[in-house]
């Protein structure tokens, strides 16, 4: 805990080993109740995936997690401040230290790649013109983007590349959190196992804490660490052996139906021992 926050007893600190730390979330619109008390840690250097039917909430979460969406109850820990108590501007400066890639890359189409980059550097740094094109073809090319993509403007990309742009305007910062909402639906399975092994590289070159929202199996199984369901508005978090022994019948028909069993059957060879995933029980949140 720093001097400052013991200055502040209203902060509370984070646990050392948390990138990112939601507790106790409730979210409602109207009547309706969204999360009911979501407990979820991002720890530093795993990768955590989150699974969940339609409508169950993982946006809405991943909003909370951003501080985008107040939550009716609960905290968000960054670094032991509250996300969700954040003014605009206090916010802004928090938001540095992630970086989120929406789903379908959410790049702006009137602008090419390279400006796409670009974009966070000019609103969050004082570097001139030239740093910020040398940084972001830098990060073009972690991402595994040939240089002459840089001048193509978003319809011009294949859905891949656009993926990797946003995955590129996401570093650009260099956050030590990436946030990804669904970063392989529609690419072609070659595509998306490419773009799965690069998250992978990515966090181990970069030392990221990665959560990534997502409907594919492939990803859940090649490169998380842990995976988090969201159940009946609140999360059970494990390891896939865990969720897959866990007998709760919702986690129970997504991780032992017919479709994990195809997946299971298939040879993965992903590097996950780079993670640090625990090996504790599934534990539904109260
Ligand atoms: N701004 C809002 N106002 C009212 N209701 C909302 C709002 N945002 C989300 N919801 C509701 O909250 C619920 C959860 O939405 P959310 O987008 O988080 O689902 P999801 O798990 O991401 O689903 P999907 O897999 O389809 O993307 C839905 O019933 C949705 O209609
Ligand atoms: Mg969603």
């Amino acid at each position: 805990m720093t001097g400052q926050a013991q200055k502040q007893p209203a902060v509370t600190a984070s646990k050392q080993d948390s990138a990112i730390e939601a507790k106790g979330v409730v979210n409602r619109f109207g009547k309706q109740l969204i999360h009911n008390g979501v407990d979820l840690t991002l720890k530093k250097g795993e990768i955590l995936g989150i699974v969940g039917g339609s409508g169950s909430g993982k946006s809405v979460l991943l909003r909370t997690m951003l501080g985008l969406h107040k939550p009716n109850e609960g905290q968000v820990l960054v670094d032991g401040r509250d996300v969700t108590s954040l003014n605009e501007d206090e916010r802004k400066q928090m938001a540095q230290k992630w970086g989120v890639a929406f789903q379908e890359g959410a790049l702006f189409s009137g602008l090419n790649v390279l400006d796409n980059i670009s974009l966070p550097l000019r609103e969050h740094t004082k570097l001139n013109g030239k740093d910020i094109e040398s940084l972001a073809l830098f990060k073009l090319g972690i991402v595994g983007l040939k240089p002459e993509a840089a001048t193509k403007f978003p319809s011009e990309l294949s859905g891949g590349m656009v993926r990797r742009a946003g995955l590129a305007r996401a570093l650009a910062l260099d956050p030590g959190i990436l946030f990804l909402d669904e970063p392989t639906s529609g690419l072609d399975p070659i595509a998306a196992a490419a773009f799965d092994q690069l998250i992978l590289e990515l966090r181990r070159v970069l030392t990221l804490s990665v959560l990534i929202i997502t409907h594919d199996l492939d990803t859940l199984v090649t490169i998380c660490d842990r995976i988090a369901m969201l159940v009946d508005k609140k999360v059970i978090v494990g390891t896939l052996d865990e969720m897959m022994a866990c007998d709760v019948p919702q986690v129970k028909e997504y991780f032992r139906g017919p479709r994990m069993r195809a997946v299971q059957k298939e040879p993965h060879n992903a590097d996950k021992d780079a993670g640090q995933g625990d090996k504790q029980s599934p534990q539904e949140k109260k």
